[in-house]
């Protein structure tokens, strides 16, 4: 089924990527991280510390998601993958789990089309059991939609959890060996990245947290192996393009190893 069309009421005003008039720094070539991951945390406190709803506080965060997005294509980033609704976020007040369903499910609705403009596209990660029909349904329009582009991928994580995505890898493939179609010797790092939410999804270089918590809370486990891990104080709301920026900084002074090592003593001592 097709999600109703745009009615006046949804319209966001396009924008080009740099209406900001900001511009990143000129990174060298080839260094800017591949893949970007993004724990938009902090809204709740955001709000309640103005006397807000926590409801408030995601609401704000929407037009941030915008900004990064629009930072990351200007910065060179081909994948950003955000952290929109966990599966451990349903134990939150049943109110907000209702707000933050129709919230997704809204955001694609009004801003699917700026994306679309801006040459992202837009894929989901998650499990569907449990998660709204109708999100579903704004999640595979907009991938329908932007199929085509290739600026920048923006992966929605929506009622994804790391453990149930690697439980859920597991499980097709312990069915596969019960059933007689694949040896337990094949099964290989390449195999479990097959059977993942998005099997060609790059691994991760760069994770980034709002807020000042430092975490994973459950985020894109297998793929952020070999991430750089660098946490930002500010809240969700308060963050923008030049966080991402200044993140991408920290981890072009990063020495990335992969588990290898060079031995290099200090000739100085
Ligand atoms: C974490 O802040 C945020 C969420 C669980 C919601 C995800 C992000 C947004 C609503 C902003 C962008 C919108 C979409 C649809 C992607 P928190 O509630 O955990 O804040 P706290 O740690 O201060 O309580």
């Amino acid at each position: 089924m097709t999600p109703k069309p745009y009615t006046h009421k949804d319209a966001v005003p396009y924008r080009p990527l740099d209406w900001t008039g900001l511009y990143p720094p000129a990174y060298p070539k080839g260094a800017v991280p591949n893949h970007v991951a993004l724990v938009m945390d902090g809204n709740g406190r955001w709000a309640n510390r103005r006397g807000l709803t926590r409801i408030e506080g995601h609401r704000a965060g929407e037009s941030t998601l915008l900004d990064v997005v629009a930072g990351a294509i200007q910065a060179g980033v081909r994948h950003l993958s955000v952290y929109a609704f966990s599966t451990e976020n349903w134990a939150r007040s049943p109110d907000e789990v209702r707000f933050l369903m129709g919230f997704n499910r809204e955001v694609l609705h009004r801003r699917r089309d700026q994306l679309n403009e801006w040459g992202v596209q837009v894929r989901w990660a998650g499990r569907r059991p449990r998660l709204w029909g109708s999100v579903v349904r704004e999640l595979e329009y907009a991938q329908r939609l932007t199929a085509g582009n290739d600026v920048l991928t923006l992966t929605m994580c929506v009622n994804y959890g790391g453990r149930v995505e690697l439980i859920d890898a597991m499980r097709s493939i312990a069915e596969d060996v019960a059933a007689g179609r694949l040896k337990p010797s094949a099964v290989s790092e390449k195999l479990v990245q097959r059977r993942l939410y998005v099997p060609d999804m790059p691994d991760v270089d760069l994770f980034v947290r709002s807020s000042g918590e430092q975490r994973t809370s459950n985020f894109l486990l297998w793929e952020s192996a070999y991430a750089e891990f660098v946490f930002l104080d500010t809240l969700w709301p308060d963050f923008t393009r030049e966080h991402l920026w200044r993140a991408i900084d920290v981890y072009l002074d990063r020495d990335r190893r992969f588990g290898g090592a060079v031995d290099a003593p200090d000739t100085a001592l």
